[in-house]
């Protein structure tokens, strides 16, 4: 039976480590937070994608093992690296990536694979990961053991487009490498898509991301516009969406979040300006309005509480929504804080309701409810910041002083405002 490691248990390194196990690999599950490696063993998913129960039956199949000591990474045939790539004041950290290739590289022998699926800029397997790999064995990357990039798709909370659904691009410094990492996702997922080099891979996972982050742009800005020009943008957006053709629908909110669009365009945007010393204005463009939500959505707060002839300092505003994205967990880099943070700094009260993030991620000073008619009918002010499903949005509408909705999800009435 082939090993399989996966660094780094994650929103990305635990699917797929759950699905290689249940692929028919041995899999070990790595991390260095001890703690999450803890909860793992003991059948504890913190994904929303990974039930329980899957995890339960990979581990008591003897398949799946989460381990926080490296020597569990010798004899490996498959090393999948899926650590963090945040940015440090705009500038890509890559120092998760290079400790992962530093615990993977004493075990890299002749013939194993190591594929790298952290989203970083063009040329950072071949320029990183592959130096890093061949000092530590003395062989070389795509001769001697093989080495690809193969970037992650997966979309929290999707159920229609899982992990094995949806097609993931494969690369390999070599044509034997590629098809070592190619042979691999062929038994996880229904459709690989090769491409030429690890750069062709990396930059498909910044495209991808910055199409979004772009396009979310477009609609947010059109959304002020249009709400101080007295139009209705989201019955536009719902007749545009009726074309066939040449238009891909894209709505309004309060901002970006997660670990995906508020970060990876800029490592394009950062990569641009090192090797070309240009800027890429569309990811600076887009950085700019979908950051600047947030202040916006507060703004429109102001006014409709001023409206009332009420200050917001003193006032109680109910939050529905911590996570950055309807029904998952996951609230890095989530708008709902950037919003609360500012609320509580003008003096506000702020409580929140949110069925899927975990305490330790609701932002200091609010204080967490249950969406129950008394904490919706005692708030000055409703904000509805993501679209759950759990929502019940009719005891919203009916006992809410005023609703200001971002997500358009509340159905029209007197008491409610759009975004
Ligand atoms: N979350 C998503 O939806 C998503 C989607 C596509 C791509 N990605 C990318 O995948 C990568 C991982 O993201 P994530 O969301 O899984 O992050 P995460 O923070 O959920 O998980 C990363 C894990 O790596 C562990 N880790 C850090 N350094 C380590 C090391 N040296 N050795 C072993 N473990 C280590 C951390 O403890 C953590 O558990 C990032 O590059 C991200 O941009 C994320």
């Amino acid at each position: 039976m082939q090993k399989v490691i996966v660094i780094g248990q994650g929103y990305v390194g635990l699917p797929v480590a759950v699905r290689a196990a249940e692929a028919g690999f041995e899999v070990i599950g790595f991390d260095v937070n001890v703690g999450r490696v803890k909860g793992l063993a003991a059948g504890e998913s913190f994904i929303g994608d990974i039930s329980n129960e899957r995890l339960g039956a990979v581990l008591e199949g003897g398949r799946y093992r989460p381990s926080a000591d490296p020597a569990d990474l010798a004899g490996f045939d498959v090393a999948v690296i899926s650590v963090p790539t945040p940015l440090r004041e705009g500038i890509p950290d890559l120092s998760y990536i290079e400790s992962a290739a530093a615990t993977v590289a004493p075990h890299v022998t002749a013939g194993c694979t190591v594929i790298l699926e952290s989203t970083t800029y063009p040329g950072s397997t071949e320029e990183l990961v592959a130096p890093a790999l061949e000092a530590a064995s003395g062989m070389t990357a795509g001769v001697e053991f093989h080495l690809g990039y193969s970037p992650e798709r997966i979309d929290p909370g999707n159920e229609v487009w899982t992990f094995e659904r949806t097609p993931k691009v494969v690369s390999g410094v070599s044509q034997a490498s590629l098809v070592a990492v190619q042979g691999f996702f062929d038994q996880l997922v229904d459709t690989t898509v090769p491409v030429s080099s690890p750069k062709e891979a990396e930059l498909t996972k910044l495209l991808e991301n910055t199409f979004r982050h772009v396009n979310i742009a477009l609609v947010n800005e059109l959304a002020m516009f249009a709400n101080d020009l007295g139009i209705d943008v989201w019955e536009a957006i719902d007749a545009a969406s009726t074309k066939p053709f040449g238009y891909m629908r894209f709505t309004p909110g309060p901002g970006v979040g997660g670990h995906c669009l508020p970060i990876d365009p800029s490592y394009l945007s950062w990569r641009v300006k090192q090797s070309l010393g240009q800027s890429f204005r569309f990811v600076e463009l887009a950085n700019d309005v979908n950051e600047h939500m947030p202040d916006y959505v507060v703004s429109r707060l102001i006014a409709a509480l001023n409206d009332r002839e009420l200050s917001v300092k003193g006032r109680r505003v109910l939050l529905l929504g911590l996570a950055y994205k309807k029904n998952t967990g996951d609230a890095r880099e989530s708008p709902s804080a950037v919003i609360a943070s500012q609320l509580l700094a003008l003096g506000a009260e702020v409580r929140a309701v949110d069925p899927h993030v975990q305490d330790a991620q609701v932002p200091v000073g609010v204080t967490r409810v249950e969406l129950i008619a008394d904490e919706v009918s005692s708030a000055d002010a409703v904000l509805v910041l993501v679209d759950h499903d759990e929502f019940d949005l009719d005891l919203v509408r009916s006992q809410a002083t005023y609703v200001l909705d971002t997500r358009n999800i509340v159905k029209p009435a007197d008491n409610v405002d759009r975004l």
